[in-house]
């Protein structure tokens, strides 16, 4: 059971989760050091010392925290500050009216109790399963800065989740400026550490990237606002030899949607100080007296088994620990979208053709993408005129979604509510409703502006024009979208409102506008988008259960972003749609079997104008439907392996097990032949060991151990697009 206990005899802090221990040391009952995570150790050993690195001149590192010789260049801390003698990346930075910024936070005290509160505004863990979690306060304070730093942590039951933030709070009469406030930081011993970072670029989205730990910093940022199809927030360590299925993983998300920092930095000691926040990169915060600043949460996960261990729990944390809904829960429908399938060119009458076809082959919900309103045809304007553009839809929405429900389908709506088009009769009545510096250019991204999501008039209005959308026009699915970057971060109040504090204050905004809009409309599901995976991080998915994770929808370049995709996010989070061959991205060809296999790993759907396939290829796409009907919540549910990595050599390979290991399903890709390739054998993982399990699709039978030590052997092909989805049943049943 997961558990936090304070020793008063060693001044130690012991956070237990189910299989891994993190441990923090008041030193001199003044400081607070970290002083170990990784595998479970017992509670009850008082063997914990807190050493400096030997020196040859250690007289001088005097651990009495008052003595002018305390150095604490040396020590392993828990929240940083820099100022006085420790010279590596601080975790908080704050300056106040004379210019001062040094900062020495001492305990004044702590409290743990059952339960976990909210942050204020910000999205977070386990709010709503307080049964499941324990949580640990802890105050330092600095008593000449005159403020209180509260570090949160939390561990839940049946998890092996622990969750950190902190809140500076301004105790003094004057205000003071937060230059740096992280989400977490821990200093360990390097031991041999290797970062995995999740980088690319649109169409190209978290594809992973292993670097060994050197002397000095090793970090991946955001500065776009938007968290990023360049990088992640989400890291991975490993350590030595570890990989996908053994060996000492750790993992750390931020729950976070804008700009962040992740980093790594090794000392001259070798010690690691791993850290995780707001990017301190054009944010500073004016903290008015008495006032509170609360920094987003970080999930931390410790494996001993490998990355696949670590992305597991990851999966249960960002489905079991977020806010319960219907949406959430539900099986995800299998969605045609008309984007590929017609772009701007869409009429009810073509989106009735698609219905009637995606009807007859098991789709499920029709979602109208982008050229529904104004004058959009064509991505140059009309973004902010929110009102159906009565040539292509003359009966109004309304009228599409109740045909859509009278023939048993869902109708889904595009949205793009963040964004405004100069071109557009909202932007000329709201001109300084965008993100813009006085005097200087506006730089259109995709002919479009950002609203000041700063601004709460800005997100009053939003709430009200899409709720009142949603309100008349009978949609049960909202696809969010977000196309571009922030730049010129700034409004017309200058000063007055802090700069460098709007591109926090959007996405507090924006977080703000999701929120009361899941609220209200509980039952219409919302799927995440910012040009595909601009915006695919913790945060949105606490908001919106799932999101759309690529705009590149050809199936090889999908398998290698799904791979890099879950190991920190779950499969009921991916979607993926079967699209035309030749693609429209790349202008690859793969047969429909291909794309069928690599898009029902994940959320099922089609963006293809379904109208021009023939019979055939229409009974395929039911089959394959059905198929998917009746395993979708074990994909949904169930627990992710990554077995074969796409970015080695020529295929894939991924595995789902239901959680009563009844039910396997495996996916195999080879996606380009090679000559003479020997045959490909593959161990599955997760079985039952003392059970045997039958492929459904070869009817073989085998022992789960055979088939976890051993493996599956493949066919082979002589073409590429080999792709096989075996389904697995255990024989008890
Ligand atoms: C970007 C999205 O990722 C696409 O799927 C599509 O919705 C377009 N925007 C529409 O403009």
């Amino acid at each position: 059971m997961s558990t936090i206990i304070f020793d008063t005899a060693t001044n130690l802090f012991y956070l237990q989760t189910e299989k891994s221990s993190y441990v923090m040391m008041l030193q001199k009952g003044a400081y607070l050091m970290h002083l170990y995570w990784g595998r479970q150790i017992p509670v009850d050993d008082i063997t914990w010392s807190c050493e400096p690195p030997y020196r040859r001149w250690s007289r001088i590192v005097d651990p009495e925290p008052e003595s002018d010789f305390y150095t604490s260049e040396y020590w392993p801390f828990e929240y940083p500050v820099y100022g006085s003698s420790d010279f590596r990346p601080p975790a908080i930075e704050i300056e106040n009216l004379q210019g001062y910024s040094l900062c020495d936070l001492k305990y004044r005290s702590h409290s743990i109790y059952r339960g976990k509160g909210s942050l204020q505004g910000l999205p977070s863990l386990g709010e709503y399963q307080q049964d499941r979690a324990t949580t640990l306060e802890i105050v330092l304070y600095d008593a000449i800065m005159e403020i209180d730093v509260v570090l949160f942590y939390s561990v839940f039951d049946q998890s092996d989740v622990l969750c950190r933030h902190s809140e500076i709070c301004n105790k003094g009469d004057d205000p003071v400026i937060i230059r740096k406030a992280l989400s977490s930081s821990i200093d360990m011993k390097h031991g041999n550490l290797q970062m995995i970072q999740f980088s690319g670029t649109a169409l190209r989205e978290r594809y992973p990237v292993k670097r060994a730990l050197a002397y000095g910093t090793t970090s991946v940022e955001s500065t776009r606002g938007i968290s990023s199809h360049i990088q992640n927030p989400c890291t991975l360590f490993t350590r030595g030899s570890a990989d996908e299925f053994q060996g000492e993983a750790y993992g750390q998300n931020l729950m976070y949607s804008g700009n962040f920092i992740a980093s790594a930095h090794i000392d001259q000691y070798d010690s690691a100080r791993i850290q995780l926040g707001l990017n301190p990169f054009n944010f500073s915060w004016l903290l008015a007296s008495l006032n509170v600043f609360t920094t987003p949460e970080t999930i931390l996960v410790y494996s001993d088994q490998g990355t696949n261990g670590v992305s597991q729990e990851f999966h249960h944390a960002l489905t079991a620990l977020l806010p319960p809904g219907s949406t959430r829960v539900a099986e995800r429908l299998i969605g045609l979208n008309t984007w590929e399938a017609c772009y701007f060119d869409i009429s009810h009458l073509k989106l009735m053709q698609l219905a009637e076809k995606a009807k007859e082959a098991g789709i499920e919900l029709i979602t109208l993408d982008d050229g529904w309103f104004g004058r959009r045809n064509d991505d140059h304007s009309s973004l902010g005129d929110w009102n159906v553009n009565k040539h292509k839809f003359p009966k109004g929405l309304n009228a599409v979604s109740e045909e859509l429900h009278q023939m048993g389908l869902k109708f889904g709506l595009w949205l793009e509510p963040e964004m405004v088009s100069p071109e557009s009769d909202f932007y000329n009545e709201h001109p300084d409703w965008c993100l813009h510096i006085p005097g200087r250019k506006r730089t259109q991204w995709r002919y479009q502006l950002v609203l000041d999501l700063s601004k709460n008039e800005v997100c009053d209005y939003l709430i009200e024009m899409v709720s009142e959308i949603l309100r008349t026009s009978g949609v049960d699915y909202v696809k969010w979208d977000m196309n571009r970057r922030l730049t010129e971060v700034g409004n017309e109040l200058g000063s007055s409102v802090g700069q460098r504090e709007i591109s926090h204050r959007y996405i507090l905004g924006l977080y703000r506008l999701l929120d009361t809009l899941v609220k209200r409309f509980p039952n219409v599901c919302f799927e995440n988008c910012a040009s595909g995976g601009g915006r695919y991080d913790a945060g949105m998915l606490y908001y919106l259960p799932q999101a759309w994770p690529s705009d590149n929808t050809d199936p090889s370049s999908r398998m290698k972003i799904l791979y890099g995709s879950t190991f920190g996010y779950p499969l009921s989070n991916f979607r993926s749609h079967v699209t035309d061959s030749p693609n429209h991205q790349l202008g690859r060809r793969h047969s429909l079997q291909f794309r069928e296999h690599v898009a029902t790993c994940g959320i099922l759907g089609y963006e293809l104008d379904i109208t021009k396939l023939d019979q055939q290829e229409i009974d395929v796409i039911q089959e394959h439907n059905c198929w998917y009907k009746q395993y979708r919540s074990i994909i949904q549910n169930g627990v992710f392996y990554r077995l074969e990595d796409p970015f080695i050599g020529n295929k894939a390979a991924f595995q789902v097990v239901s959680q009563d290991k009844k039910t396997t399903i495996f996916w195999f890709f080879r996606y380009r032949a090679e000559p003479e390739e020997a045959y490909f054998q593959i161990k599955l993982c997760g079985l039952d060991p003392a059970e045997h399990y039958k492929c459904l699709e070869t009817g073989r039978c085998y022992h789960a151990k055979t088939l976890m030590n051993l493996g599956l052997t493949l066919p082979w092909v002589n073409h590429d697009d080999l792709s096989v989805r075996w389904t697995f049943s255990r024989l008890d049943d």
